[in-house]
């Protein structure tokens, strides 16, 4: 899949290298051509050595070492690179990239780099989620890094939280996604993501479980094919994606202005949003007090946001998606006729690993021609991506019969 394609692996140093290692299998496996550069700190928890045998290649660890220089030197390595991957990245490295700061061969080498760099944080949760690292965060994205969030979980160092390398071939998809073509140059993409919240009075809302993550990875993978991409997005817990033109709205009336004002000069629209259906008649201009035993909230119908757009498209190609917990199939095919789309996502919400918030997904596509397609459970970007060649397909063939 990756054959032609140079991989520099940056490795700085944190207990997450040796995911490093299955990383750099998985890059070789699919072909790609990788070089791997450590910091001295990586090199205490996985020798340069393992490295080198899986790689086929000399790792590169000195900034004056006239071996590694001549053989190849640093802005060579940096100029070679179709895709810098730094995986784990330290909590340090993120601080000096941020900064501009370059002491040693990693730190250099990316700053060096015209290739796309992902950066995929690996540390202690409490250093992940302090003030001075979020903010580096932000300004890396706001530089044009590529950041792959860490995942929750145990930490090696005894604590519980957000800040595990994500497994390998989440990494490996992530890279996968930023290598590719730019297929979708010139086509203008809308997508919505997260949950709407439904004010109830200043302190309290109607929402659901939706994290926004399916959606931002449509987002970011098709911006990473070349497509020129909006973003609407309902409050969620995730980093506005790189080179996206991002739209944040919290109540379904505000997603459908938002709409309004993209969808004629869109060619494609994701819905991948969970609108709620619902809202209260009257938002209480005070907090609502506790003062009965019962309390009756009286709401209203939130316009279906998709049907709309169904009843509007021209050229457009629909795509929703239907999170359901039964009759996943006969649910789906009556959205897709009702609300007049091209293609429906469905996925059965019950179903392991394809939940809210989960980092991945189990799709069953169905097309408005009759066509199915069930996709295995892969990860969200994986699953971006296959939706994304679809719809690749059926601009190509509306293109033709135009
Ligand atoms: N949708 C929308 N506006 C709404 C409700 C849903 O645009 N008010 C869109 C969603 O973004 C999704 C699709 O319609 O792409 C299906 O949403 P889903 O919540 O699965 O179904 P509903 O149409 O709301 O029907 P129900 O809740 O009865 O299953």
């Amino acid at each position: 899949m990756l054959q032609g394609k140079t991989v520099v692996l940056g490795v700085s140093g944190g207990i997450a290298v040796y995911k490093a290692v299955e990383l750099l299998r998985l890059l070789v496996k699919a072909q790609a051509e990788v070089h791997v550069v450590m910091t001295r700190n990586a090199c205490e928890f996985v020798t340069p050595l393992t490295f080198q045998t899986l790689s086929h290649n000399p790792v590169h660890t000195e900034m004056f070492n006239l071996y590694q220089e001549q053989e190849i030197g640093h802005i060579s390595l940096a100029e070679r690179a179709d895709l810098f991957l730094v995986a784990p990245t330290t909590a340090n490295l993120i601080g000096k990239l941020a900064n501009g700061l370059a002491d040693d061969l990693l730190s250099t080498s990316l700053m060096a780099t015209r290739a796309p760099v992902l950066l995929c944080p690996a540390m202690n949760t409490n250093m992940y989620e302090s003030p001075g690292c979020l903010r580096n965060q932000r300004r890396l994205i706001e530089d044009g890094y590529h950041l792959l969030d860490p995942v929750s979980g145990d930490l090696a160092c005894g604590w519980q939280g957000k800040g595990k390398l994500p497994d390998p071939q989440q990494i490996f998809e992530a890279a996968c996604s930023l290598l590719v073509t730019e297929d979708l140059r010139g086509v203008r993409l809308l997508v919505t993501a997260g949950p709407t919240r439904e004010e109830i009075d200043p302190v309290r809302y109607l929402s659901n479980h939706s994290s926004g993550k399916m959606g931002y990875a449509i987002a970011r993978v098709a911006a990473a094919r070349g497509a020129e991409v909006t973003l609407i997005s309902g409050p969620v817990a995730l980093c506005e994606p790189a080179g996206v033109e991002t739209l944040q709205i919290v109540t379904a009336v505000q997603m459908q202005q938002a709409l309004d004002s993209r969808f004629e000069t869109s060619d494609v629209v994701f819905k991948a949003a969970a609108v709620a259906d619902y809202r209260p008649v009257q938002k209480a201009t005070q907090k609502i007090k506790k003062m009965t035993e019962s309390l009756s909230l009286q709401l209203e119908k939130n316009p279906d946001l998709l049907a709309e757009l169904g009843r509007r498209k021209k050229r457009q190609i629909l795509v929703g998606f239907a999170a359901e917990t039964e009759n996943l199939l006969a649910n789906a095919q009556t959205k897709l006729e009702q609300k007049n789309l091209d293609l429906i996502v469905a996925n059965d919400v019950t179903a392991e690993g394809a939940g809210f918030g989960s980092e991945t997904n189990l799709v069953r596509l169905l097309f408005a021609d009759g066509r199915q397609e069930e996709l295995p459970l892969l990860a969200k970007d994986e699953v971006a991506s296959r939706l994304l060649d679809r719809v690749a397909e059926l601009l190509k063939k509306r293109a033709n019969q135009a």
